[in-house]
């Protein structure tokens, strides 16, 4: 058998060179279209090549076919950088001196810039890292849907909105795979949570899977052009997402007609028959350790269950090898796409012009929730003496927090910048709380003493990145800021009505002290030019433009996810686990359907601490009427909307005009208004721009589960625009016909 597989290759080799005419075989002849290429490469492997091609070599890499001069295809986390080297079977890093990378802002960051443009510059540098990093799958974006403030792994996605994450999203990743890097959009899907991830069965309807889960998915793939992505670690029907047929098969291949490769999560592989069936490509991570675990004295890579497993599977006639063929079909595609891309551009590594793309979408999406008395901004000028408290004034951020921890080629915290901005002499720095207990920090009373005797107070504390906070592998525990910050803030504020609160985090905290902050700022984890990009927002050299993507919940009990308790989440243990699961199972169903993020807070009328899309500006801007043009209807299938907004103050500002759709007569609920449009316009005092919106069949549309379809129904709908989805200026009537 295996002799004639030689043969039958050889002969393949020696037609398709005689055919060509040359002696270039057709899956090297770049001239050639990609499908012709992957079909000859094809014809010429065995079968134990192809076995190879679909299963991990190593922790990130899995082979090519040597034979033949195709490459390996080498992984890199993602998404906030490029990942450390590491040692060949393992986690730890293989302590190379040349791979020190540029850390980008945390995604939720870029998503509170509202700026596709944003998108763009952070895809096109992040790609370029990686391509000059050798390695031609970049595991990012994610853009798994913030359903709670409790999930560990917020921070590296793109907020609760799936039209605002749909938008982002493409430009990312088209900007990583203009480099012939393929960007591997995770984590298809249902991921909400850490908790109990790998184990953590999600029900829910097919109207909240299409409507808020899926769609930034389905426009990284079909607008973005994804040419990978990863599944997910948990179930849904009872199956895993990395084979589960409904997602992979059903909706992406079938329905969104995606010629990528699944990837599946490291680890996330259970069982060979789904993974054969199911439309897994890649198998990765299964084993951690992948020469001595489970490997019986030989190579574990061989165990995995798309090796030696899956090729006795075929061997007994229970599996069709033609789906192996399926699989080594589009890791071959992509491997043409990227590393046998002649025309690839070459890339660049942690250089000046990348600090810049990070410092400007760190400026870009930092937001200003609250500023009373105009605390901010703190004009160098303006103070002799500034009380800086908080351990996370003085500590790193681009490490920890799983696999999109970094080793960065440098870091600027808060403090060093703020010292290089004032001045060493005006800053006095205390720590005020710990990240460890055992550590001692100042008395509240010295505190408030320093405080009082400042010129003004600034307070930078939030989460971090270790286990329970922002932090893969686990959820948090507690809606609360941790190690006691509350009181810290209380007493800061108290002695010093000119405090401005910073919190870091990729999620939402509780705020018990939001009354009494007059100025609060909400970072995010913002890569090597933190401190450059927070310096220049405090000081007013930037003036700040982000707006939250996601609600700021006033209790978690208003976060639709946790209002419906345990079974809704985190889920509960399910006394049916299957025969055969590795693990005992959890059941969980999204009681709150549709109604995410904001749609929960204006279906109850829930006053958040600060709403989806709010952000304030040192500047003001003045609403005009939104207006529509409805003969734009009739001659494109669109109506137009505009709206007039000014810069009424003094200096020059950014804002972020969003448009929300309600459908007022509906034969299903919906919610009050969906998110429907933004634009982000840049004014000088006194200018004004005219920003216009278009709305299409899409935006009106709900997804109709028994017709399993989108609908536009006939009826009357407002188009709402304002400054956040609760500040919302003016609106205009119109309707289907
Ligand atoms: C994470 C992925 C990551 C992979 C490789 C997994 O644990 O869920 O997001 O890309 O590890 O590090």
């Amino acid at each position: 058998m295996k002799r004639f597989f030689y043969l039958f290759s050889t002969l393949t080799l020696l037609w398709a060179a005689s055919c060509g005419g040359s002696d270039t075989p057709i899956y090297l002849d770049d001239s050639k279209p990609i499908e012709k290429r992957v079909e000859d490469a094809l014809a010429r492997m065995t079968f134990d090549e192809k076995i190879a091609m679909i299963h991990a070599q190593s922790k990130f890499s899995s082979p090519g076919v040597p034979r033949l001069g195709i490459p390996e295809v080498w992984c890199t986390d993602g998404p906030h950088g490029i990942r450390e080297e590491v040692l060949w079977d393992e986690w730890r890093g293989a302590q190379w001196t040349n791979d020190h990378c540029m850390a980008f802002p945390a995604l939720t960051c870029l998503a509170a810039t509202w700026d596709t443009s944003m998108s763009a510059m952070y895809g096109k540098a992040i790609g370029e890292e990686a391509r000059y990093r050798n390695k031609n799958v970049l595991l990012g974006p994610g853009v798994n849907i913030y359903r709670t403030p409790f999930n560990g792994r917020n921070f590296e996605y793109m907020g609760e909105d799936p039209y605002l994450a749909s938008k982002m999203v493409v430009p990312y990743v088209q900007g990583v795979q203009k480099n012939g890097v393929a960007s591997c959009v995770k984590h298809y899907a249902l991921n909400n949570q850490e908790f109990k991830r790998h184990d953590v069965n999600v029900s829910l309807s097919d109207r909240a899977l299409y409507e808020i889960y899926l769609p930034a998915f389905k426009a990284a793939v079909q607008e973005g052009g994804a040419w990978s992505i990863m599944g997910a670690y948990n179930l849904y029907q009872n199956q895993h997402c990395c084979h589960n047929k409904r997602l992979l098969v059903d909706i992406l291949r079938d329905e969104w007609k995606f010629d990528g490769v699944v990837v599946s999560d490291w680890g996330g592989v259970e069982d060979t028959a789904e993974a054969l069936n199911n439309g897994l490509d890649l198998e990765f991570g299964t084993w951690t350790d992948g020469l001595a675990q489970n490997s019986g004295g030989s190579d574990a890579y061989d165990n995995y269950y798309m090796a030696n497993p899956l090729k006795q599977y075929i061997a007994e006639g229970k599996g069709d090898a033609k789906l192996v063929d399926e699989k080594v079909r589009n890791i071959l595609r992509l491997i043409f796409r990227t590393t046998m891309d002649r025309q690839r551009p070459y890339g660049s590594f942690a250089t000046e012009e990348h600090a810049e793309v990070s410092r400007t979408i760190a400026e870009n999406g930092i937001v200003l929730l609250k500023n009373d008395n105009n605390v901010l901004p703190i004009a160098p000028e303006s103070v002799k003496k500034i009380l800086v408290v908080g351990e996370n004034a003085d500590y790193k951020m681009t490490k920890g927090g799983g696999s999109s921890s970094l080793k960065v080629k440098y870091e600027i915290k808060p403090l060093e910048a703020l010292v290089a901005l004032y001045g060493a002499e005006k800053i006095q720095y205390m720590k005020g709380y710990s990240h460890r207990e055992k550590d001692e920090v100042e008395s509240l009373e010295e505190l408030r003493k320093a405080a009082a005797e400042a010129d003004a107070v600034i307070f930078f504390g939030g989460l971090n990145k270790r286990s329970h906070q922002d932090c893969e592998g686990r959820d948090r525990q507690d809606f609360a800021l941790p190690y006691g910050q509350d009181a810290v803030i209380e007493a800061l504020c108290e002695a010093n009505p000119r405090t401005a609160v910073v919190v870091i985090s990729g999620n939402a905290v509780a705020m018990p002290w939001v009354e009494k902050a007059n100025s609060i700022v909400q970072g995010w984890y913002l890569g090597s030019e933190a401190g450059n990009a927070f310096a220049n927002i405090l000081s007013g050299k930037v003036n700040p433009s982000g707006k939250l993507p996601f609600t700021y919940y006033a209790a978690l009990e208003d976060c639709g996810a946790h209002y419906h308790g345990e079974s809704s989440y985190p889920g509960i243990v399910d006394p049916q686990t299957p025969e055969g699961s590795l693990r005992p199972r959890y059941q969980q169903t999204y009681a709150e359907d549709i109604f995410v993020g904001y749609r929960w807070a204006d279906k109850f009328d829930r006053k958040p601490t600060f709403p989806f899309g709010h952000g304030l500006s040192y500047t003001t801007f003045e609403y005009g009427d939104v207006t529509l043009d409805k003969d734009s209807m009739r001659k494109s299938g669109k109506i137009v909307a505009s709206v007039e907004v000014r810069n009424t103050g003094s200096v020059y500002g950014g804002e972020i005009v969003q448009l929300y759709i309600g459908d007022d007569e509906s034969s299903v609920e919906r919610p009050v208004r969906e998110l429907k449009g933004f634009a982000k316009v840049f004014l000088n005092p006194g200018e004004s721009k005219v920003v216009e919106f278009e709305i299409d069949r899409s935006a009106l549309s709900y997804f109709d589960a028994e017709k399993h379809d989108w609908r536009a129904e006939k009826g009357a709908f407002t188009a709402y625009v304002g400054s956040s989805s609760r500040n919302l200026h003016s609106k205009a009537h119109f309707s289907l016909k």
